[in-house]
């Protein structure tokens, strides 16, 4: 039986180590973290992150060939395979703040390694990374005295959350990259090996160490892109009356563009796409590469935008105050179908609207506790409410940031018998019948798209 360990059980490490049990009957997992409550959670009733059908999947391994452990020596010791699926996230501080990304969760547990390993292993790399990171890997775990291998091989994730376990079990593709010599050749095969076991081989892309780093931050770049590419459009839509669903449809019908992931918003979030392009960013500026890396930055500043414009629009349409006023926030996950809310642009839009004095009223079916967290310093005036209902109760206005589906399926007609008028509902992610609310009274502002209003 192969010993595969996880050292790190977040969004990546928890839902991929499942589906590779679930898979693999042949293979032992574990999956240690330092955190402590976080194992327990993995070990308990309530997994620490929701994740659709992440349970399921859970339950049927767990105890079987599915472990969670805070015994990370123990671990180290007994694998064969260890994927390393700590946080990295971007810097705050001294060289490279707010761009590089903080490698220090990486050496540590590269230290750990060296200091438990008893034997030859192949270390993976999942976390996302800076080009080039597996050099240092490599060079600190052959530091060790004990005369033992390491193959580092990177075999970036590219699962999105939400729909993490569909991702994971039917993967367009898994990208498997190590060093080009014979160790290093066997060892990618060791790995693609394992996702054999479920995804058809011609999905399973073998290249160099530094390919496989750089497509990661490059797939996040070019999905990013595409949505700052979109709410740019957005914007100009709503000066001239285009409408970007009808924009993006019919220029989405162009095969070469393709229709997905082509939706206006009020900005992208989550983990991934800001940290990557500014780690894309700075590999550039360290390359001396700066036109390049002005490129890529304008991404993440029209991101920013987005999040501004909207508030702006807010503003305006509000008779230019929000002071003392209750608005309803829809949603804080950065996507619908998580919990997650890491660089959610809901926080954007909350922490604008509190310096404007609002008062806020947030609802969101699975993430008010890191909406809590989140909004722990910003101060003023915020009331996190489980029923959307309450949560509209006597607002001025709603706004929209999450695409719940849930949020399609309100009574907007009890909603606006209970609100403040006029009402104005501000649709971030045009998920809404904005015809239809129109008619019960609202003053209805959707994105890149003609608003509707009664004055
Ligand atoms: C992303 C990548 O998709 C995934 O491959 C990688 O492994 C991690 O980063 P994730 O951040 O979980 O996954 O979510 P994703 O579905 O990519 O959405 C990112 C953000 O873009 C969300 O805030 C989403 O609402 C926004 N988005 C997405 C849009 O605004 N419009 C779109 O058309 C698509
Ligand atoms: P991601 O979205 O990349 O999975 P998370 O923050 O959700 O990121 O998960 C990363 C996990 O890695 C956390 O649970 C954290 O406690 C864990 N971690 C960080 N450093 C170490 C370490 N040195 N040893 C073990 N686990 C670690």
């Amino acid at each position: 039986m192969k010993h595969i360990l996880c050292i790190g059980a977040g969004y990546v490490g928890g839902p991929t180590m499942a589906v590779i049990a679930d898979r693999c009957p042949d293979c032992k997992v574990t999956v240690v973290d330092i955190n402590a409550d976080r194992i327990a959670a993995w070990n308990s009733g309530t997994l620490p992150i929701y994740e659709p059908g992440l349970e399921e999947v859970v339950n049927r391994c767990r105890g079987r060939n599915l472990f969670y452990s805070t015994d990370i020596p123990k671990g180290i010791r007994e694998a064969d395979i260890i994927f390393v699926s700590v946080n990295t996230p971007t810097k705050t501080f001294g060289a490279g703040a707010g761009r590089a990304a903080d490698l220090q969760f990486l050496e540590k547990t590269a230290r750990s390694i060296v200091e438990y390993a008893e034997n030859d292993k192949i270390v993976v790399e999942k976390s996302t990374l800076p080009v080039r990171t597996a050099q240092a890997m490599s060079r600190i775990l052959h530091s060790n005295t004990k005369n033992l291998k390491f193959q580092i091989i990177s075999n970036p994730e590219f699962l999105a959350e939400g729909t993490a376990i569909r991702d994971l079990e039917n993967p367009d593709r898994v990208l498997i990259g190590g060093m080009e010599t014979p160790e290093g050749e066997r060892a990618v095969e060791e790995i693609a090996a394992i996702y054999a076991h479920w995804v058809p081989r011609e999905r399973i892309i073998t290249t160099n160490l530094w390919s496989s780093e750089l497509t990661k931050l490059v797939s996040n770049a070019l999905l990013a892109q595409r949505v700052s590419s979109v709410n740019s459009i957005s914007a100009l839509c709503e000066k001239t009356e285009a409408n970007i669903d009808e924009v993006t449809a019919a220029a989405g019908r162009d095969s070469r563009i393709g229709p997905k992931f082509l939706k206006a918003s009020i900005g992208f979030g989550g983990s991934c796409f800001k940290k990557d392009i500014l780690n894309l960013v700075y590999l550039c500026g360290h390359y001396g590469l700066p036109e390049v890396a002005e490129y890529w930055e304008q991404v993440v500043r029209m991101n920013d935008f987005q999040a501004r414009r909207f508030v702006g629009n807010m503003l305006d349409a509000m008779f230019n105050t929000v002071a003392d006023k209750k608005i309803a926030i829809f949603g804080f996950a950065f996507k619908a179908d998580t919990g997650d809310t890491r660089e959610s642009p809901a926080r954007a839009v909350c922490v604008q609207l509190l310096e404007e004095r609002a008062r806020l009223s947030i609802h969101d079916p699975k993430a008010l506790g890191n909406a809590k967290i989140d909004l722990a310093d910003a101060g003023g005036d915020i009331s996190y409410v489980d029923d959307p209902y309450e949560a509209a109760r006597g607002a001025h206005a709603i706004a929209v940031m999450t695409e719940w589906n849930c949020f399609k399926e309100l009574d907007y007609k009890r909603i606006f018998d209970s609100m403040e008028k006029p009402a104005f509902i501000f649709d971030g992610r045009n998920i809404l019948d904005h015809e239809a609310l129109y008619e019960i009274g609202f003053n209805v502002y959707p994105i890149g798209k003609k608003k509707r209003t009664h004055f």
